[in-house]
């Protein structure tokens, strides 16, 4: 082992939104996200007089314990500290944004360089006890500093977005519940399959509408978007409203995002002044919080 040379190991990750192709996404079909970097985790480990123990259905502990196994360091005497600007169960991502922090301190803690390989693998391994059988799609998200488009066991490409617009995100302020809308959609068999095909579809449109810079089109294809997760029943009547305040007010297209039951809904924006006055309507109209991204 190397000598310790530090007491304070830190990490940082930031979060993620997903464009479109949630859900599709565990079914092979492509997604397309959004690092979202303003929007950060940071997470310190120090020493510490009493074992850090070890919760086997909490995924910041798995992380951890999972980084420590790996180093196959055995001497648990350490305190673990998380400050967090992302909100938990929101979609954004907070579940590999919080393990990669915690990964990343552990290694930083014990001077060991860290792969993005090895990250990644770290990350993936904690968040199958967050969301059970997850893509990948938020550990990648959470890695890159650029738009990804992401297709389950084949691969990855990076986005180069620039696009001159603007994406408004809005908070329900309900707990999103990635594992049960994904077992939702499981457990609606072959009645799934047609919905899964056109939200991948639709995810192949979109791609092509951002490499023409077509604002128009993106935006009416996230519509669509929406209308079929609806049709999986991970949409919720709060995420509903206000993707319906968002087309009424100047959006060019609104979708929920993430796992659902709860969490975010985006909407994008032709230029920044109607993006402020969307996220103000949107707080207006029960948003707990909103983001501005330029896209
Ligand atoms: C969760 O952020 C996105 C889902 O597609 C699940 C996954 O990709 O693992 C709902």
């Amino acid at each position: 082992m190397n000598n310790i040379k530090r007491r304070v190991g830190e990490g940082r990750s930031h979060s993620k939104i997903i464009l479109i192709g949630e859900h599709s996404v565990v079914y092979g079909y492509p997604a397309i996200a959004l690092p979202l970097k303003d929007v950060e985790v940071s997470c310190q480990i120090e020493k510490s007089d009493t074992p850090l123990l070890y919760i086997s259905e909490d995924p910041l502990s798995t992380a951890v314990f999972s980084a420590l196994e790996y180093l196959e360091i055995s001497d648990y005497h350490l305190s673990l500290s998380v400050t967090s600007r992302i909100p938990e169960k929101r979609g954004m991502g907070s579940s590999a944004a919080v393990s990669i922090a915690a990964i990343r301190a552990v290694f930083d803690y014990f001077n060991y360089s860290l792969d993005k390989e090895t990250l990644e693998m770290l990350v993936n391994q904690a968040e199958i006890i967050a969301h059970t059988n997850p893509s990948g799609l938020d550990a990648k998200t959470c890695l890159s500093n650029q738009a990804v488009k992401f297709i389950r066991n084949k691969g990855f490409e990076l986005l180069d977005f620039q696009l001159d617009a603007y994406l408004v995100i809005a908070d329900t302020g309900i707990h999103g519940h990635t594992k049960e809308a994904v077992q939702n959609v499981k457990n609606m068999n072959e009645h799934a399959f047609p919905i899964l095909h056109q939200l991948g579809k639709l995810t192949e449109q979109f791609e092509k509408a951002f490499v023409d810079k077509s604002l128009h089109d993106m935006g009416k294809i996230l519509s669509k978007a929406h209308i079929e997760l609806q049709k999986l029943g991970v949409s919720i009547e709060k995420s509903d409203n206000l993707v319906k305040t968002a087309l009424e007010n100047g959006a060019l297209g609104a979708k929920m995002s993430g796992g659902g039951l709860g969490g975010c809904v985006i909407a994008l924006s032709p230029d920044m002044v109607s993006a402020q006055s969307l996220a103000d309507k949107l707080m207006e109209k029960g948003a707990i919080n909103t983001w501005i991204e330029r896209i």
